[in-house]
C-alpha cells in the first residue's frame, strides 16, 4: 500500500523496553497505524507478536471509506461531500440513495431511471404475506420486518453471487424497494388490516405512507407536508458511516452471506436500545416522564446511574448531532398539520435542562438523532413499534453502499478479530464422579 506516511517519510519509533529493540513504524494519512505493523514487535522470534487491543472499536479504523464524512467534534455529516443540510433541504430521499450507493448526484435521467427501477421491484411475493400471517397480532414490527427480509433470500437464490455486481445491483434495487413493503405489511398485520400493494405513481414516501394508512379510499393522497417529511427523515438516516449495524452488515457480508441475510443482520444490530432502537426508547421514558415538573427528578436519578437519558450521547459526536438540528425544524413544520404533541414540551425542557447540567456538559452530551424522530413519527400516526422499521428503510441504503464497498475493497477479508485469552491454562478432564 502506497501511503502519505512511507512517502513523506512519517514514523513513529517505538522502543520495547523488554528488549531494548527500535522499531520504525509508518504513519499512513497523517495518524493512523497499521495494527499489523505491531507483529513484528516480538520478544522471542518464534513468538506471535504485539496486537492493539480495542474493545467496542473505540479507536480503530476499520475500513477505507467513501461514503459519509463525519467531523464529530464540530457536528459535520456530509454524504459522499454534501452537508447533511443541502441534501435534507434540496435533494429527494431516493436522489440522495443514488448518490450514497453510486458515488455522484444522478442527472434528471439516470434518476427518472433510478426511480422507475425502485418502483418496479416494490411488490413483494405473495408468500411473503403468508409468512407475516404467521406471526401473532401484538408481534414487535421490528422482528417481523427482520424474519421477512432473512425469507427473501430464499427467493433470489442469485442473491449469492456476491462477487458478481449486476446481480449485486438487483439485490440492492430490490432490497431498495421492498423495504417499505415489509414494514408497512407487518403494521398492516398488527392493526389487523388488510395489506395494502404498491401504487406505482407515487412517490417512494407517499407509496408507504399509502400503505400504511389507506382505508376505504380508492385513492390516497398523503399531506404532501408529511410526504416531504418523512422524506427529510429518510435522508437524515440514510448513512451514518461505522456505526454498530454497518459494522454487522459489513462483518456478516465478508463471509460473502448474501445481502437479505446480512441486512437481517445489521437490522438486528439497528434493534436494540443503544443504537436505532433508542427512537422507541425516548418516546417511552417521555410517556414515563409524564410532565414537565418530573424531569428535575429525572435527571437526578440520571447523575446516579439510574436511569439512561435515552437520545442523548453519541459516540462520535462530541457536539449537537446535526441530523437533531434538522429534525427539530421538519418538527414544526409537521405539527402545523398533525397538531402539536405535548411529549414535545417535555422533550425540549429536557434538552434545556440536560444541556445546562455538568454532568452532560462535561461529557458532551448533546441530543442525538433519535432525541426527536419519535415525536414526529408518533404526531404522524406510526406506533412505537414502528419507530426502529423507519430508522431501518433508509438505513438499508447506507448498509447496501457499505456492503458494496467492502466487496470492493481488495484490502478486505473475512472480518475475524483477535481475542487476548483470559481463561484457564490447560488442564485435564475430570471424570463426573471426580468433580466434588
Ligand atoms: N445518559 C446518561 N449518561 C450517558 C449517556 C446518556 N444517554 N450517554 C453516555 N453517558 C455517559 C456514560 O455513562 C459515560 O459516563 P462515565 O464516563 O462517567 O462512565 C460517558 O457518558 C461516556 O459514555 P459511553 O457509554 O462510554 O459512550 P459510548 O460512546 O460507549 O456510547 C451511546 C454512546 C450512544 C451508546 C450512549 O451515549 C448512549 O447509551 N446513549 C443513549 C442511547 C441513544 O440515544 N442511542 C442512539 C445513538 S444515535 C443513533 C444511532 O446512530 O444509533
Amino acid at each position: 500500500m502506497a501511503s502519505k506516511g512511507t512517502e513523506n517519510n512519517e514514523m513513529l519509533t517505538v522502543t520495547d523496553n523488554r528488549t531494548g529493540e527500535t522499531y520504525e513504524i509508518p504513519i499512513h494519512e497523517g495518524d493512523v497505524l497499521s495494527a499489523m505493523d505491531l507483529r513484528q514487535i516480538k520478544v522471542e522470534d518464534d513468538d506471535f507478536g504485539m496486537m492493539s487491543y480495542d474493545p467496542a472499536f473505540k479507536n480503530t479504523a476499520s475500513t477505507r471509506s467513501t461514503i459519509t464524512y463525519i467531523d464529530g467534534s464540530n457536528g459535520i455529516l456530509e454524504y459522499r461531500g454534501y452537508p447533511i443540510e443541502q441534501l435534507a433541504e434540496r435533494a429527494s430521499f431516493l436522489e440522495v440513495a443514488y448518490l450514497i450507493l453510486r458515488g455522484s448526484l444522478p442527472h434528471q435521467s439516470g434518476l427518472d431511471q433510478w426511480v422507475h427501477d425502485i418502483t418496479f421491484h416494490t411488490y413483494v411475493h405473495e408468500n411473503i404475506t403468508k409468512l407475516l400471517d404467521g406471526f401473532r397480532y401484538d408481534a414487535h414490527a421490528m422482528g417481523m420486518v427482520i424474519s421477512a427480509v432473512a425469507a427473501l433470500s430464499t427467493f433470489y437464490p442469485e442473491a449469492k453471487n456476491v462477487e458478481d455486481p449486476e446481480a449485486r445491483w438487483f439485490q440492492i434495487q430490490r432490497l431498495v424497494a421492498k423495504m417499505p413493503t415489509l414494514a408497512a405489511f407487518a403494521y398492516r398485520h398488527h392493526r389487523g388490516l388488510p395489506y395494502v400493494y404498491p401504487e406505482n405513481e407515487l412517490s417512494y414516501t407517499a407509496n408507504f405512507l399509502n400503505m400504511l394508512f389507506r382505508i376505504g379510499v380508492k385513492e390516497y393522497k398523503p399531506n404532501p407536508v408529511l410526504e416531504r417529511a418523512l422524506d427529510v427523515l429518510f435522508i437524515l438516516h440514510a448513512d451514518h458511516e461505522q456505526n454498530c449495524s454497518t459494522t454487522a452488515m459489513r462483518v456478516i457480508g465478508s463471509s460473502q452471506a448474501d445481502p437479505y441475510t446480512a441486512v437481517a443482520g445489521a437490522m438486528g444490530a439497528l434493534y436494540g436500545p443503544l443504537h436505532g432502537g433508542a427512537n422507541e426508547a425516548v418516546l417511552r421514558m417521555l410517556k414515563r416522564i409524564g410532565s414537565t415538573d418530573n424531569i428535575p427528578d429525572f435527571i437526578e436519578r440520571v447523575k446516579n446511574r439510574e436511569e439512561r437519558l435515552m437520545g442523548f450521547g453519541h459516540r462520535v459526536y462530541k457536539a449537537y448531532d446535526p441530523r437533531a438540528k434538522i429534525i427539530k425544524r421538519t418538527a414544526d413544520e409537521v405539527f402545523e398539520v398533525t397538531g402539536r404533541n405535548p411529549l414535545l414540551d417535555i422533550a425540549l425542557e429536557l434538552e434545556k435542562i440536560a444541556l445546562n447540567e455538568e454532568y452532560f456538559v462535561e461529557r458532551n452530551l448533546y441530543p442525538n438523532v433519535d432525541f426527536y424522530s419519535g415525536i414526529i413519527y408518533q404526531a404522524m400516526g406510526f406506533p412505537v413499534e414502528m419507530f426502529p422499521v423507519l430508522f431501518a428503510i433508509p438505513r438499508t441504503v447506507g448498509w447496501l453502499a457499505q456492503w458494496q464497498e467492502m466487496l470492493e475493497d481488495p484490502e478486505q477479508r473475512i472480518a475475524r478479530p483477535r481475542q487476548v485469552y483470559t481463561g484457564e491454562k490447560r488442564r485435564e478432564f475430570d471424570p463426573i464422579e471426580d468433580r466434588g
